[in-house]
């Protein structure tokens, strides 16, 4: 097979130090579906180091037998480098280890604690530990005590070995909750101990977004009010709520995908440059944008009806399991934000995330103004405005439209597009982002994690606007399932004279 010049260095990955990854809520779908699949596909593409260790913790009675055929059924479903290679699994499964345990007793974390240290003697993980907490918040603080507690816990000022916690969202449903699960965490661990996900920072075309604009000479110069007219952020899937009705009727989609996903997003694509490439350096310049932000003046919001999606007929919302029958959570919001800055000042952000829409896609699209002098337009041509679409997924890549000389003996123009795509650039499938996220724990790089001021700063700026809705009593105005959201929608976007995208 020809090498391709594209992947020319991909090989020079970093290793880290073996260590005991300890899983509270191993017996849930996120760990079945995403970190041990991620894990397995860690270990196949040979980035895991030899002794590193993972246990897994839950309720339920289970010998590590049994953990390892649970383990590899949900590596043969879900991991991204399938089938499963039956040499990498049986080395892999030799690092796999289950310790049953309530969350809320301490016997558990005794039973925990001695295996942990005989794997430091057979293993060879010299006492590291990563806690990664993929159960309810809920359980947060009581896990965060006990950790404290049993001294299972090292402060890295005191050197040694490092102890790093993981925690999943939801981080909070509003400002003080969030402050509060985060004055539970630095009770126990420092801020620089906590890695807090956001699974989109993990994607491969979200990080691109940095490369994108700081690598490059060409975009810096336009990237502002003076050439850009607006900027869109679609974060749109075709799915329902599925089986997560109970959690997703108090949340919305609000809470679900805007304040940390679509947030994160668009603090990439609007940030200044960073002093460095490295956890705060980045984090700074992302939380500047998050407090520039203006108080929200415009949203919509929605809830599908029943309707077709993709060719299926599917229930209303309110017919969903688990889904309160007269339920006024939304499922699609849409916001115009503006961000007080010298950069960006009176440059509006469009906004919009939603369940059952046409199509899976997470788009982000500069719309530059249009050129200054309609020379063309004089001839009776249409003259379009360029965008850059950056496709965050599916079919990751980024795309640039101009207008171009139609062939042929008079002049008429029609807009053309210049594209990049991942998969035919580079051959190959991005890896999954919790394949990237687990990584960058193990190495200790915070820059793919939302830190503690992000956060509650995202929180205070979205809660007045959780608030309004919550108070207004009327429902949602709602929309058919398959189509692009309700009509208050288009007319967000349309009374400033311009148009959603389709991506
Ligand atoms: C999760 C939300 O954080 O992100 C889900 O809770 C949503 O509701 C999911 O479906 C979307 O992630 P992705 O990677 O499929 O875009």
């Amino acid at each position: 097979m020809q090498a391709n010049p594209l992947r020319e260095g991909l090989e020079q990955e970093r290793v880290p130090e073996a260590s005991c990854l300890v899983i509270f809520g191993a017996s849930g779908d996120l760990t079945q579906r995403k970190l041990i699949p991620g894990l397995y596909s860690l270990a196949h593409d040979g980035l895991l180091p030899p002794g590193q260790t993972i246990v897994g913790m839950a309720r339920a009675e289970m010998t590590d037998e049994q953990f390892r055929a649970t383990m590899r059924e949900a590596c043969d479903a879900y991991a991204r480098t399938r089938p499963v290679d039956a040499s990498v699994w049986e080395s892999f499964a030799r690092g796999l280890f289950y310790v049953p345990g309530e969350f809320g007793e301490s016997s558990s974390y005794d039973r925990l604690r001695a295996r942990l240290r005989e794997f430091d003697a057979t293993r060879g993980t010299g006492g590291r530990r990563i806690y990664y907490l993929a159960v309810p918040p809920q359980f947060f603080g009581q896990i965060n005590e006990y950790l404290g507690a049993e001294e299972m816990v090292r402060d890295p000022e005191r050197g040694g070995p490092f102890t790093r916690v993981i925690i999943e969202k939801p981080f909070g449903r509003d400002l003080p909750t969030a402050k509060e699960l985060n004055r539970v965490s630095v009770k126990t661990f420092r801020e620089r101990q906590v890695f807090r996900i956001d699974h989109y920072l993990g994607k491969e075309t979200v990080q691109n977004l940095l490369v994108l604009r700081f690598a490059n000479g060409i975009f810096e110069p336009f990237w502002n009010r003076q050439y850009i007219d607006h900027v869109q952020l679609t974060v749109a899937e075709s799915i329902g709520v599925e089986k997560r009705g109970n959690y997703f009727d108090t949340a919305g989609i609000t809470r679900d995908i805007i304040q940390n996903h679509m947030l994160q997003l668009l603090s990439l694509v609007a940030m200044e440059p960073p002093v460095a490439f490295e956890a705060d350096a980045v984090r700074d310049e992302k939380v500047k944008v998050l407090r520039a932000l203006r108080p929200i003046e415009h949203a919509v919001r929605g809830q599908y009806a029943e309707g077709s999606v993709l060719g299926d007929h599917v229930p209303a919302y309110r017919a969903e399991e688990k889904v309160d029958p007269q339920s006024r959570t939304e499922t699609y919001a849409a916001l115009k934000v503006f961000i007080d800055n010298w950069r960006w000042a009176d440059v509006p952000f469009y906004l919009r995330a939603g369940k059952r829409l046409p199509k899976r896609v997470t788009d982000i699209s500069i719309h530059f103004r249009p050129a200054p002098y309609p020379l063309f337009s004089k001839l009776g041509m249409k003259m379009h405005a360029n965008v850059l679409a950056i496709r965050i997924q599916p079919d990751e890549g980024i795309s640039l439209k101009f207008d171009s000389k139609l062939p042929g003996p008079t002049v008429r123009t029609a807009p053309v597009t210049m594209e990049f795509r991942y998969a035919t650039s580079f051959g190959a499938e991005p890896p999954e982002a919790y394949e990237r996220l687990l990584l960058e724990t193990m190495l200790g790089d915070a820059t793919l994690f939302a830190r503690r001021d992000e956060i509650e700063t995202a929180w205070a700026w979205l809660d007045p606007l959780l608030t309004k809705w919550a108070d207004d009593p009327e429902p949602p105005p709602l929309y058919d399932a398959g189509a692009w959201g309700p009509e208050a929608a288009d007319e967000l976007i349309e009374k400033d004279g311009r148009k959603w995208r389709r991506p």
